[in-house]
């Protein structure tokens, strides 16, 4: 059996900003509501030009740079999105080619805001029986092109943005293991988050443009208390599975959802606010993207080091969960 390692992250956020200000404008909302409930100021906006796929290149170049790996060296790409560029082919595909890979695995993970460690979990169990060494991981949306601009309750909380891991089997001397990872999902729920339009179920039709059905529904309120449970739970099972005290995690990176959310999360683990990295007051919700841009953006501010305990959570439409525990 061997180990799987982190050797190097990267982000990107596109450079548009659409600040609660733009919103005041778009919607009947106002800065004062919007920072109160979700702790967030603006969210970075995909240029019209860009797709998933634009940004999460820019992510896993610098990913690939950090781990000191080339194209030719990866053997799997996964790609957690729910905005891929067309359903086929998949966001991995189009990266494999334009990274100029071997032809490797790759393909997209469909789980909402936990797609990034579906995929790093995926990745592990791949290099721990020894069939891949590189896996590059990423987590990549442009939610901006499936949000309603004129939904208040949904819109003022997604941002677009890619981040990036690339994991690796560990050498002999090298710092740094996967200890654990859980993965869930409570199906009986998946009504409270839907982008139902579009599917085989309800395909593209004026009907389904005219209700608006091709773009994110939620039910906020519900939500919110579903994805404090979940990401509570598949923490306790990590530390409970490498019998760890969460004393001895030094960061907890939570999906960036919402401020409340986040520190009810804290609140319930009983982890101090200073050990979790926090970025959505730049960022809104980026779902797939969240954590791993979070976790490149405390590494390059030296926040995250190497040698530390890092517990990553999170949740989404599904609804899904999941929670990753390891010494980066
Ligand atoms: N501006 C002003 N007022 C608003 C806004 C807004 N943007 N949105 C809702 N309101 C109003 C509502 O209409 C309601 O008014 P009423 O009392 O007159 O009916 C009032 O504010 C309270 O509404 P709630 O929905 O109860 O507000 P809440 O405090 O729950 O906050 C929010 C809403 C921010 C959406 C919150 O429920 C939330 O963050 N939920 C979780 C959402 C989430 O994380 N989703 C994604 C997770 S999965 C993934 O990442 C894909």
């Amino acid at each position: 059996m061997y180990l799987t390692r982190i050797a190097g992250t990267g982000s990107y956020l596109p450079s548009t900003l659409l600040t609660n200000l733009d919103l005041e404008k778009m919607v009947d909302t106002n800065n004062q509501w919007i920072v109160e409930r979700t702790g967030i100021e603006r969210r970075h906006i995909a240029a019209k030009h860009e797709a998933t796929s634009d940004l999460a290149f820019q992510a896993a170049t610098k990913a690939m740079e950090a781990a000191g790996i080339t194209a030719d060296q990866l053997d799997a790409i996964l790609v957690g999105t729910v905005t891929p560029d067309q359903v086929m082919p998949n966001v991995a595909c189009v990266l494999q080619a334009r990274l100029g890979c071997r032809q490797i695995m790759a393909m997209d993970l469909s789980a909402a805001c936990s797609g990034f460690l579906y995929g790093a979990s995926i990745a592990d169990q791949f290099i721990r029986t020894g069939m891949f060494k590189n896996v590059l991981v990423i987590g990549g949306e442009t939610l901006s092109r499936v949000v309603n601009y004129e939904d208040r309750g949904t819109c003022i909380l997604f941002g677009d943005g890619a981040g990036a891991m690339v994991l690796s089997r560990a050498k002999d001397g090298e710092r740094g293991q996967i200890f654990s990872s859980h993965l869930g999902a409570n199906g009986a729920l998946g009504d409270l988050l839907t982008l139902a339009g579009g599917g085989s179920r309800l395909p593209f039709s004026q009907e389904v443009l005219d209700k608006k059905l091709h773009l994110v529904q939620m039910n906020g309120r519900e939500v919110f208390k579903s994805a404090v449970r979940a990401m509570r739970d598949r923490a306790v099972e990590a530390l409970e599975t490498s019998k760890m005290t969460i004393d001895e995690v030094d960061w907890v990176i939570v999906h960036q959802a919402n401020n409340r959310i986040i520190e009810a999360v804290a609140d319930q683990l009983k982890v101090p606010m200073e050990k979790i990295p926090v970025n959505i007051r730049d960022t809104g919700n980026t779902s797939a993207a969240s954590i791993p841009v979070l976790f490149d953006e405390s590494v390059r501010q030296n926040k995250i080091k190497r040698g530390q305990n890092v517990l990553m959570v999170a949740f989404g439409g599904g609804l899904t969960s999941g929670s990753v525990l390891l010494k980066y």
